[in-house]
């Protein structure tokens, strides 16, 4: 595996011709981002040696280097979902990759559905904290020597980075909401029961990525900061049908509020 990812930056390194340190991993329907991105050049997973094909609609699957906000930064267009059959290793396998890159900060996005009531679909929530609820750890096996074999979590995501985004978003007048994102396998969303039980246990919202991303980042030291868009809701006891398509064009319509406060986070990383 090491030897994997260490072949995989080496034929990133020849080709790159900036050198970033910030990363972004652009979740579902969040493209727009990607199109702010200036100067810039980009790799297929396909053509890019022992990276994993991404596969599930609305993602296309590409490293795109370039400027944002006046930083280098490298975009992760496509991520890969544990539900689509990918292995732990495979999933945070960009990680990995980008640790060996130089990648010091990582910005996450994704959708999730929310379960606090004070959620409204098309909402921003910064995520705080989070509870793993994947069926397989993705630092199970052979610990890696970027970080401890048994890592503390008490800051996974950076609390200096939640302040910054606090602030950004209070300049601008964009409504956000903080909480705790419960990582699921999928592919299903939630039934009404497991709504109410993963509220219950502490969750504001679900979704089916991110966590092992964000532990694989955390394990390298990559300080990480990621929001959700809260595409539906699942509110105990008011049970309200949910589909993919929804999901996006929730996502779409956040999509400005939430491209304003990354390009801003970024340009002052
Ligand atoms: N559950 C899980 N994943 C999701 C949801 C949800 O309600 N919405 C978007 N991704």
């Amino acid at each position: 595996m090491y030897e994997k990812i260490q072949e995989t930056a080496s034929w990133l390194k020849e080709r790159m011709t900036t050198k970033p340190e910030t990363a972004i991993i652009l979740g579902t329907g969040l493209g727009q981002l990607a199109t702010e991105i200036t100067d810039s050049y980009e790799f297929s997973y396909s053509d890019i040696p022992n990276f994993p094909v991404s596969t599930v609609e609305g993602h296309s699957g590409k490293l795109i280097f370039g400027k944002l906000g006046g930083k280098d930064i490298m975009a992760m267009q496509g991520r890969f979902h544990y539900y689509e059959g990918y292995s732990m290793k495979d999933v945070t396998f960009p990680i990995r990759v980008m640790y060996e890159l130089g990648i010091k900060t990582l910005f996450v996005s994704n959708a999730s559905g929310g379960m606090n009531p004070e959620f409204k679909i098309g909402d921003l929530m910064i995520i705080t904290d989070h509870i793993n609820f994947f069926p397989e750890h993705p630092l199970r096996g052979k610990n890696f020597p970027t970080g401890p074999r048994f890592p503390d979590m008490h800051e996974t995501y950076d609390h200096a980075l939640i302040k910054e985004a606090d602030q950004i978003a209070e300049e601008n007048g964009i409504r956000v909401m903080h909480g705790v994102y419960v990582g699921v396998q999928g592919p299903t969303f939630e039934t009404p029961a497991e709504y109410k039980m993963y509220h219950r246990l502490g969750g504001d919202a679900v979704g089916m990525s991110t966590v092992p991303e964000v532990i694989v980042a955390h394990h390298c030291g990559i300080r990480t900061f990621g929001i959700s868009i809260i595409t539906d809701l699942g509110l105990e006891d008011n049970p309200v049908e949910v589909s993919h398509e929804e999901v996006q064009v929730a996502a779409n319509n956040a999509q400005p509020l939430m491209t304003e406060i990354m390009r801003e986070m970024i340009r002052r990383a």
